[in-house]
C-alpha cells in the first residue's frame, strides 16, 4: 500500500480524496498496488466527513512520517505551501500540484529539489485544470520543437465572453452571473484582469524553453474593458473575442502576452465557448494540435492531480525528467508584437485615421452614430501607439489573433 497525504481540504484537495476513493481499484490495477489516503492537512476539523479520521493540524506529522511517500499540494498561494513542498522535496517525498501560483513562482527551483531527493514535483493540475498538457509537452511532444503555445487558458473569462456575446449583455451582468454560479471568485480580479491566465502561460512558456519566464515580465491585459459594443463589431467583422493567452518562439526570441484579442470565427479557438480551456500548440514536425476540455472544476481538477500521484506511485525513487531550469528566460519587447489591429474611432476624425493608419476595411455600426470601426494592417504595438497620437478621436483598439 502506497501512503500520501493532501495538503490542504478544500476544493481541489477533497476532489483529490474523492477520485481516489471512486477511482480505488482501477488505479490500483495502473499502479500495482492502492493508493491510501493517510493524513489530510487543514486548520479545519471535517465533524462527518468520510475522511474525518484522517484530519491532521501539523506538517511535521506528515513530513516526519517514513510512510509517506506522495504529498499532495491543494492549499494553493505561496506560502505555506512553498515551504511545506519543499521540505517534502528534501525528505524524498514527492509532491503533486495544483497550485499556479507556487509553479510560476518556483517551479523550476522545486523540479530541481525533487531531482536531487530522487522524487518528483509534478504539476499537470496547474494549467488547464484536467487537460492533460503538461505531461504531453514533457512526454509526447518532446521530439518537438514547439513554436507556438496558444490558448484560452481562463474558464471564467471565457464564460464572461461567450454570455456577453450569445446575450448582449455587459460585462458587469455576464461578471454577477458568473459570480452567482460560483465560477468567478468574489474578488474576480484574478481571472477578469488576467493574472490568472499569466501565470499559466508563464508555465507553458519556460517549458517551452527549458528555462523561466518571469511571469511578471508577461505583457497582461484583461477583459474588464470589454463592452457589448465590441461584439456588434466582431460579429460584422465575422470574428468573436476571446482573452488569449499567447507564447511564441521568434528569430529575435520568446514572446508572451496575456491580451483580448478578436479572431476569425473560422478558427478552431473561436468555438471554444463557455466555461471550457483550449490549448493550441503548433511544433516544428508536428504541426497544430490542440488539447481542449474542462480547465476548472473540482473533479477535472483532481482527476489531473491524481494522475500525477499515479505517475510518481509508478515510479518510486525514480526522477522524471522535466527540462526547466532555474536560468532566466528573457522575453522580446511587448512593443515589438508584430499584428493587425481593429481600432474604434470617432467619426470626426475619420480623415486623419485614413491618412495615418491607411485602413484595410471599415466597419459600421448603425447604433453608434457617432464612430466606426477599422483593421489596420500588420504593425507593432510601437509603430501602433506612434500612429493613434498622431490620431485624437481613437476609442479603443483590439489585437487581431490571425
Ligand atoms: N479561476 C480559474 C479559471 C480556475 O476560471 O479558469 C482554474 O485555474
Amino acid at each position: 500500500m502506497i501512503k500520501t497525504a493532501i495538503l490542504g481540504y478544500g476544493t481541489v484537495g477533497s476532489g483529490v480524496a474523492q477520485v481516489l476513493s471512486c477511482n480505488r481499484d482501477l488505479i490500483a490495477k495502473r499502479v500495482g498496488d492502492t493508493l491510501e489516503v493517510k493524513y489530510i492537512l487543514d486548520l479545519r476539523d471535517f465533524p462527518g466527513d468520510p475522511f474525518e479520521d484522517r484530519i491532521v493540524h501539523d506538517i511535521d506529522t506528515i513530513l516526519e512520517d517514513p510512510e509517506i511517500s506522495i504529498v499532495c499540494e491543494t492549499m494553493g498561494g505561496n506560502e505555506p505551501a512553498y515551504t511545506f513542498s519543499r521540505r517534502a522535496l528534501e525528505a524524498g517525498k514527492s509532491v503533486c500540484t495544483s497550485n499556479k501560483e507556487l509553479v510560476a513562482n518556483h517551479g523550476a527551483e522545486l523540479i530541481r529539489t525533487a531531482r536531487e531527493h530522487c522524487c518528483n514535483y509534478l504539476f499537470e493540475a496547474s494549467v488547464g485544470g484536467g487537460i492533460p498538457i503538461i505531461r504531453p509537452l514533457n512526454c509526447a511532444l518532446t521530439a518537438e520543437r514547439v513554436l507556438e503555445i496558444s490558448g484560452i487558458l481562463n474558464g471564467t473569462t471565457n464564460y464572461i465572453l461567450t454570455k456577453m456575446e450569445q446575450e448582449q449583455t455587459s460585462f458587469g451582468a455576464a461578471l454577477s452571473e458568473a459570480q452567482r454560479l460560483g465560477y468567478a471568485e468574489k474578488n474576480p480580479e484574478a481571472d477578469v484582469e488576467g493574472h490568472d491566465a499569466c501565470r499559466k502561460i508563464a508555465i507553458l512558456t519556460s517549458l517551452m524553453a527549458g528555462r523561466t519566464v518571469d511571469f511578471q515580465e508577461i505583457h497582461t491585459e484583461g477583459i474588464s474593458g470589454i463592452e457589448p459594443q465590441d461584439f456588434a463589431y466582431a460579429k460584422k467583422l465575422h470574428m468573436t473575442i476571446k482573452l488569449l493567452a499567447v507564447s511564441r518562439e521568434k528569430e529575435e526570441g520568446y514572446q508572451a502576452y496575456v491580451a483580448p484579442c478578436l479572431l476569425d470565427k473560422d478558427q478552431a479557438l473561436a468555438g471554444v465557448n463557455d466555461v471550457f480551456n483550449a490549448i493550441f500548440v503548433h511544433g516544428n514536425t508536428l504541426g497544430e494540435s490542440m488539447f481542449y476540455g474542462r480547465g476548472a472544476g473540482k473533479l477535472p481538477t483532481a482527476s489531473a492531480v491524481v494522475s500525477d500521484m499515479v505517475d510518481c506511485a509508478r515510479h518510486p525513487g525514480i526522477h522524471i525528467g522535466c527540462l526547466w531550469e532555474p536560468e532566466k528566460q528573457e522575453l522580446t519587447d511587448y512593443r515589438d508584437l508584430e499584428g493587425r489591429f481593429f481600432v474604434r474611432m470617432k467619426k470626426s476624425a475619420r480623415l486623419q485615421a485614413e491618412k495615418v493608419f491607411a485602413p484595410e476595411r471599415e466597419v459600421w455600426l448603425e447604433e453608434l452614430p457617432e464612430e466606426y470601426g477599422f483593421v489596420t494592417s500588420g504593425m507593432s504595438e510601437r509603430e501602433f501607439v506612434k500612429r493613434q497620437e498622431q490620431v485624437p478621436g481613437l476609442i479603443k483598439r483590439i489585437r487581431i489573433k490571425d
